[in-house]
């Protein structure tokens, strides 16, 4: 190679690496690399470029650098979460979605909904008061967005006063750049949504005006006084005071309708100057809306019902085995790269061992590879035409590649065995469920520790500066500061997320020890039932734990499979040391109930009989809502006992009266609760 050939040729990698950090900045939202480091970078592409002048036409840096914004916005509480969305991706996901919504509001009647083009860009909230705009925020972790007001405010489709407003309306949207604008930046991001969110989270404002952000606005968050009825309702004032609806917005009544909208929309899709991923339905009816509520993470009134995926054909160039923080092995093939639906692909999953041995994937093997929505890419089919006659069947191990005999569980429920190989519930003691473990610690949905992403962790872990939970707390900075790419600002913007996340809620606390089956739903449950931390951790003494376990038999949720992974969870000894450690360094708040001082804060309830006015489902949430925790079972500690019209067990009202627990009709419950 000449020696202009070799520069080239540094020059390039250099600026793929580049490229690499942008993406994940952008991207992912969790750089892999210092500021310090970054800086270094882009100096030394400078300098290259002013010794070599012939590198400017290999490909010019105007653009490509000086982009990367701070991350250093100012917080600000979403005063209603913003939620995501549940999926739906075929006809029966959508008739479930309509069953459970009925079944909610006990009614038997179509739901009108309303058909909304799901816009494939970054989600933003606008605060309006007195009409005049206060503020703008980006999604963040859904609770706390970012304040980033000054870029938002140069996009002409969002208006700065509104005539007529409500005192406080909050309007929720998507921004996002037209794929022809996309078409000048493509060398920056790799896809028009990632070119939008990096675009709002410059600091520099003016970079942000350069380019040309568009919005639609689609729903909204806190408003006083009310003044819709419904979705349609809100869309129409929405557009008269000057926001950009999608054209395509529509009511559908029946599944039909649904199912014709859907393919319309899906046919239009190539010629829309947006990226659609989908459509969202949302109940549209702003009373029904509110007594359907949310679950921990979306409401039940809204669904996106997601597009046919996109496809590639590539080869597998291997295939290797990942442990989760379970302990299930994963085959994932590494497959050669490629662009599928504007993201570069280099691994699909192959589920579990039975789902390889039924497709019989080799190692060499030409696979068409899908990609839906968010999920992770997976193969579709093998080209076995092109198969070498040399290639090898891939045999499963039987091992995890810690070295301990894997299993696979027999589930009572289905009476079948798990199609799942796992390694057994040896915890901290597998170095690879170790290092997931510390994965789902950090994550936003339990730490949530800044700067401290998957990435890092791998670091770490590789360098041994972590392995259990409580390192995270007492890392060794020093040793940090001689890493590459660890200067003092990111060291100390470390040492604060750190310390930050070190005070959390007992819900997140049990979220974050990723006990199985305890998920963000069941954390909460538990977190409402034990409020105090201490009283948590008596789940580490056997013999408070062996009575913890049957109350806990009790509660709406936990069933015997939860119970029994808690059970195991605690009667391992290194979790019981992890944990241990891992307090000492936390403060963990007691659990608040969504309204102290409301109806039934600290009571229990159970329910029995059908009620006419509200479902099951709905006088549960209610309930909730009020402050009660809610039990399967007839026990001591039940503090009501609500007894519905229709058929209620005969049985369960006797005991309740043996036990003196207080009994309350359903006109009773309506009552209270002013219905
Ligand atoms: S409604 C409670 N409507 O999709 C959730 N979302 O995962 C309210 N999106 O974060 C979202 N178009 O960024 C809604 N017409 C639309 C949308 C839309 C795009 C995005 C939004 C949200 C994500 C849901």
């Amino acid at each position: 190679m000449t020696e202009k050939n070799k520069i080239i040729k540094l020059y390039k990698e250099k600026i793929q690496e580049l490229l690499k950090f942008n993406k994940a900045y952008f991207e992912k939202d969790n750089p892999i690399i210092s500021d310090f480091e970054f800086d270094e970078l882009k100096k030394e592409l400078f300098q290259l470029v002013k010794k070599y002048p012939f590198l400017k036409k290999i490909k010019n840096l105007d653009g490509l650098i000086g982009s990367k914004p701070s991350s250093k916005f100012e917080k600000i509480k979403h005063s209603k979460s913003m939620l995501s969305l549940g999926n739906a991706f075929d006809k029966e996901d959508m008739l479930d979605f309509k069953k459970k919504i009925k079944n909610f509001l006990n009614t038997t009647s179509e739901i009108e909904l309303s058909s909304e083009p799901k816009i494939d860009g970054i989600s933003a909230s606008l605060r309006y008061e007195n009409g005049k705009l206060i503020y703008g925020l980006s999604r963040g972790d859904g609770i706390f967005g970012e304040n980033i007001t000054d870029n938002l405010i140069t996009i002409d489709q969002i208006p700065k006063k509104l005539i007529d407003a409500p005192q406080i309306l909050e309007i929720r949207g998507e921004v996002y750049i037209g794929k022809k604008d996309f078409e000048k930046l493509q060398d920056q991001f790799a896809n028009p949504r990632n070119a939008a969110g990096g675009s709002l989270r410059q600091k520099d404002s003016k970079e942000t005006a350069k380019i040309p952000l568009k919005f639609f606005a689609y729903g909204c968050g806190e408003i006083n006084p009310q003044i819709f009825k419904s979705q349609t309702d809100l869309l129409e004032k929405l557009k008269l005071w000057g926001f950009s609806i999608n054209p395509y917005c529509r009511v559908v009544n029946s599944m039909d309708d649904i199912e014709t909208n859907h393919k319309n929309i899906e046919s239009l899709r190539s010629s829309l100057d947006y990226d659609v991923d989908g459509i969202v339905y949302k109940v549209n009816n702003f009373n029904f809306q509110e007594r359907l509520g949310s679950t921990s993470n979306s409401p039940r009134w809204a669904i996106a019902y997601k597009f046919s995926s996109v496809k590639a054909i590539t080869k597998v160039q291997n295939i290797v085995i990942q442990v989760g923080r379970t302990g299930a092995l994963t085959p994932v093939a590494k497959v050669q790269p490629v662009t599928v639906g504007g993201v570069v692909v280099s691994n699909a999953t192959l589920h579990n061992e039975d789902e390889i041995l039924r497709k019989d994937v080799r190692v060499g093997d030409t696979v068409i590879i899908q990609r839906a929505g968010d999920v992770i890419p997976q193969i579709l089919s093998i080209d076995k035409s092109k198969r070498s006659h040399l290639s090898e069947k891939f045999i499963f191990p039987k091992k995890c590649p810690c070295g301990f005999e894997t299993i696979k569980e027999y589930n009572e429920l289905t009476k079948k065995t798990d199609a799942v190989r796992r390694c057994p519930e040896k915890g901290f003691d597998c170095k690879y469920i170790a290092k997931e473990k510390l994965k789902h610690l950090v994550s936003k949905e339990a730490f949530n520790i800044e700067g401290l992403g998957k990435k890092v962790i791998d670091n770490f872990w590789n360098l041994k500066l972590v392995k259990f939970p409580s390192n995270i707390f007492s890392l060794d900075y020093k040793k940090i500061s001689n890493l590459d790419g660890w200067g003092n600002t990111s060291i100390n913007n470390l040492k604060n997320s750190i310390k930050k996340s070190s005070t959390i809620s007992l819900d997140k606390f049990i979220f974050a020890l990723g006990i199985r089956h305890i998920g963000q739903e069941n954390a909460k449950i538990l977190a409402n039932y034990f409020i105090k931390s201490k009283k948590f951790l008596e789940l580490l003494t056997l013999s408070k734990r062996k009575k913890i376990l049957i109350n806990l038999k009790s509660l709406d949720g936990m069933g015997d499979t939860q119970i029994k992974s808690i059970d195991t969870f605690f009667s391992n000894k290194k979790n019981i040391d992890v944990l241990e450690k891992l307090v000492k360094y936390l403060k963990i708040k007691d659990h608040k109930t969504l309204n102290e001082k409301s109806l039934f804060s600290g009571k229990t309830i159970m329910f029995t009989g059908g009620f006419e006015k509200m479902s099951r489902s709905e006088a549960k949430s209610l309930a909730e809502e009020n402050g009660a925790k809610i039990l399967s079972s007839i026990t001591k500690k039940l503090n009501y006992l609500i007894i519905g019209n229709s058929k209620p067990t005969k049985n369960k009202i006797e005991k309740a009266k043996e036990l003196k627990i207080h009994l309350m009709t359903e006109k009773e419950w309506y009552g209270l609760l002013n219905r």
